[in-house]
């Protein structure tokens, strides 16, 4: 049976604090949880799924949403319409960023945050990442675009920054021309 799984809230401390890195071999109760989060989050992308259990849409999480301080991230991705790619990355590490830069036109939102915060979060447009699989096997990662933006979120969390924080209270939002929207 699925059952949801229970996220930290942002008002809890945690999310402030820096994640570990995580020695190999995996226990099988992190293995299993990042099954539940891989469940999860699919269940949330797909509509009737996401009403029956009453799960908002989320592309990402991080251990420490579940109140584990394990530098452990996983996104599903969409890539197509009802087709799913899931990455699990283990104290992932970025290797190479674009220099430009783009953010989601509607701004970014976080399992963790239940309200909406409005302005618009730059991330870099294109990224490598490097870390580990659950297998303790090394993995190499090229993400662009909205994908990109996800494991730049996910990453933050691990070093207890919030999407947030990265909007400037001067200048909340972009203009068209300025960065490229998604
Ligand atoms: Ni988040």
């Amino acid at each position: 049976m699925f059952k949801k799984l229970e996220i930290v809230k942002d008002s809890n401390k945690i999310l402030r604090e820096k994640s570990k890195e995580v020695n190999f071999p995996l226990s099988s109760s992190d293995k299993d949880t990042i099954n539940k989060i891989i469940k999860h989050l699919t269940y949330s992308q797909i509509p009737d799924l996401s009403e029956k259990y009453d799960i908002r849409p989320g592309m990402g999480l991080a251990f420490v949403q579940l109140g584990m301080l394990k530098r452990i991230v996983v996104v599903v991705h969409e890539y197509e319409e009802g087709k799913f790619k899931e990455y699990v990355l283990i104290n992932p590490k970025v290797i190479s960023q674009s220099k430009e830069m783009i953010a989601a036109g509607l701004g970014e939102g976080c399992l963790s945050v239940d309200k909406e915060i409005e302005g618009h979060v730059l991330r870099h447009a294109r990224i490598t990442i490097e870390g580990f699989d659950v297998n303790g096997e090394k993995k190499k990662i090229r993400a662009r675009e909205e994908l990109a933006i996800a494991f730049q979120h996910e990453l933050d969390h691990l070093d207890g920054i919030m999407f947030y924080d990265r909007i400037d209270p001067k200048k909340r939002f972009y203009e068209e021309g300025e960065i490229r929207f998604l």
